[in-house]
């Protein structure tokens, strides 16, 4: 079955395609944030006017014409409304014109799926970590596929914690992956560290890093506010694993691609006999192969909807999504 899923939650519009669980294309264009962050209007506006490139660059890399698609996925949520409804548009143009089913994805779900796929991962507690979400999930078969939320942010997402003091230290790109360029050799400044059980919080952590701005060396200040919030985050997916019985962790989302997190749930892992499992970068960040990945696998267990049901939900959490 061949299948393609679009994804345009937030700055990046993407088209992949997939056939029988294979991708064949990941293709995407991406809003350039600059130092400004995301206005939500202006990048809807890139999307509409990238998606019908991307699109076709998808089918020309997968090898295929329009004519072969058996069915077409798109992210529902969470996300940015107006970002969302791109994707949601065009799914449903696509689905309509084409005459095959549609199939509504949940974005969180799509990543862990992925990673698991990417990952060889039966059974693993997954760390998601984005801009948006932080979350610890659990698969669940019963009463169906999916999974159950064991741990989460309090506030914000640790990938939007890491954008925004990048964006602080005007950085460039004002993203995560610059603060991770800019930790090395730096030295650790004690900072607000906060995990509850299996959830954690880094406003306190942020404010505080933005209050050195200015009294620290920027790599002091980039590898402490790194090393506090990842010791977080493998401390409270460590209480989980152990909670869930769990011998594998699967790391998933954008923050997911930061080698130095990778490399202390590894770590962690290895104390408990348990190894780490992810997807390759192009599938942590956001992207559309995964959204095809996962729509081929539901339509095959039947999940799909009515195009005219097929809306959005900017809040759709992981928990509410039926995957098998
Ligand atoms: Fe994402």
């Amino acid at each position: 079955m061949i299948v393609i899923g679009m994804e345009s939650s937030a700055h990046t519009f993407g088209v992949g395609v997939v056939e029988d669980g294979k991708v064949l294309s990941n293709e995407k264009a991406m809003y350039n944030i600059g130092s400004t962050g995301m206005i939500p209007g202006e990048v809807a506006k890139f999307h509409s006017e990238n998606a019908a490139d991307v699109f076709g660059r998808a089918l020309e890399s997968a090898g295929i014409t329009s004519k072969e698609i058996e069915g077409v996925g798109y992210t529902m949520g969470p996300g940015l409304g107006p970002c969302l409804e791109v994707a949601q548009l065009s799914a449903r143009t696509v689905a309509k014109r084409l005459g095959v089913r549609i199939v509504p994805v949940n974005h969180c779900a799509a990543h862990a799926e992925i990673a698991r796929h990417y990952g060889k991962l039966a059974d693993p507690i997954m760390l998601y970590v984005s801009g948006g979400n932080s979350q610890i999930l659990a698969l669940e078969r019963k009463p169906y596929l999916h999974y159950s939320v064991v741990g989460e942010t309090f506030d914000i997402g640790v990938g939007n914690m890491l954008d925004s003091f990048a964006r602080r230290l005007r950085l460039r790109p004002a993203w995560g992956s610059s603060i991770e360029k800019h930790a090395r050799g730096g030295k650790y400044i004690e900072l607000p560290y906060t995990v509850k059980g299996m959830d954690f919080s880094f406003t306190g952590l942020a404010t505080k890093a933005t209050e050195m701005i200015g009294r620290a060396k920027i790599s002091d200040l980039c590898f402490s506010i790194q090393e506090t919030a990842f010791a977080a985050l493998c401390e409270a997916t460590e209480r989980a694993m152990l909670l869930k019985n769990k011998k594998e962790i699967g790391i998933c989302g954008g923050v997911a691609q930061n080698k130095k997190l990778k490399d202390m749930l590894r770590e962690m892992g290895k104390e408990h006999g348990a190894v780490l499992g992810f997807a390759p970068d192009e599938f942590n960040a956001d992207n559309g192969g995964m959204v095809a990945y996962l729509a081929e696998r539901m339509l095959k267990e039947g999940i799909y909807c009515k195009i005219t049901d097929c809306l959005i939900r900017q809040k759709y959490r992981v928990d509410a999504a039926r995957l098998g």
